[in-house]
């Protein structure tokens, strides 16, 4: 569709946003109050980022709920939350059903119990229709050991010649990543002021526009993400390429 605006070209809106949910256990320290407190009012931030992200016709938003990596945290809290996040599973599963969100789970699932892993799974079935958003939790993810995984696939199909190796290329390897036929990220937040990726989407992210937004995650809303649209707005994606020129002046004008 093209602009009424002759010349002003509207940076379109990220059509996947990727979140880096940071800030739960500093929530709780602030307020004397135990980490699970933190992690318990962080679902509610969840709630409210889905409803601000359909809002804004975002196609794609992805969470990262739980790194590889969290499992060194003490078993008191591991446990916590994936007690929540059965809890969120079964009072929003037919809420996020209704408003058509199409729930996806990345990460190394088979380190759940079995019936959390078949309750995620039951979600993504029953949600599989949807269309209106998709909603990607990474549990258990870590981009260092998504990128191995590829590539032991990779291997594997080369080992058993069914795989040219001149065949290898960004295109095909995205395809054994667990994104495959997702679109890359267009923008990543991440709340409670840290500034980095903590092994999150290493791969898809090479080009995301980042946004560092110093809300802790439990005090994040409709008016952060809003921001942080804003503020990829203003960016200037450039992926590598010179920056769009500015158009010349209409003719007739100056000599
Ligand atoms: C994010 O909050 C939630 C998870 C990583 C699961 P944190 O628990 O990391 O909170 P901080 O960073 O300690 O404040
Ligand atoms: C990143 O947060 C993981 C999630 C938000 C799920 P962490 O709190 O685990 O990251 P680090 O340890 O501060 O890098
Ligand atoms: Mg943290």
């Amino acid at each position: 569709m093209s602009s009424p605006f002759q010349g002003a070209r509207p940076a379109p809106a990220p059509r996947h946003i990727a979140i880096i949910m940071d800030g739960n256990g500093r929530w709780a320290a602030r307020r004397g109050l135990p980490r699970a407190a933190g992690h318990r009012e962080g679902v509610l931030a969840v709630r409210r980022t889905i409803e601000a992200a359909i809002g804004h016709g975002v196609e794609w938003l992805t969470l990262f709920a739980f790194s590889s990596e969290n499992w060194r945290r003490p078993i008191e809290e591991v446990t916590d939350l994936t007690f929540l996040l059965r809890h969120y599973l079964r009072a929003e599963l037919r809420e996020l059903a209704e408003a058509g969100v199409r729930l996806h789970v990345i990460g190394e699932r088979d380190r759940f119990g079995p019936s959390l892993q078949a309750e995620l799974a039951e979600a993504e079935a029953r949600t599989a229709a949807n269309r209106k958003l998709n909603l990607v939790i990474a549990l258990s993810y870590g981009a260092r050991a998504e990128i191995a995984t590829a590539a032991r696939r990779i291997a594997a199909a080369v080992a058993a010649g069914a795989l040219d190796p001149a065949a290898i290329d960004e295109t095909l390897f995205a395809t054994h990543l667990a994104t495959a036929g997702m679109p890359d990220p267009d923008l990543v937040i991440r709340t409670s002021g840290e500034q980095r990726l903590s092994n999150f989407l290493l791969w898809q992210a090479a080009y995301a526009e980042l946004v560092f937004d110093e809300a802790l995650w439990p005090d994040f809303g409709a008016a952060n993400l809003g921001q942080a649209i804003a503020e990829y707005a203003r960016r200037e994606r450039r992926f590598g390429a010179r920056p769009e020129p500015v158009p010349p002046p209409a003719a007739g004008a100056g000599g």
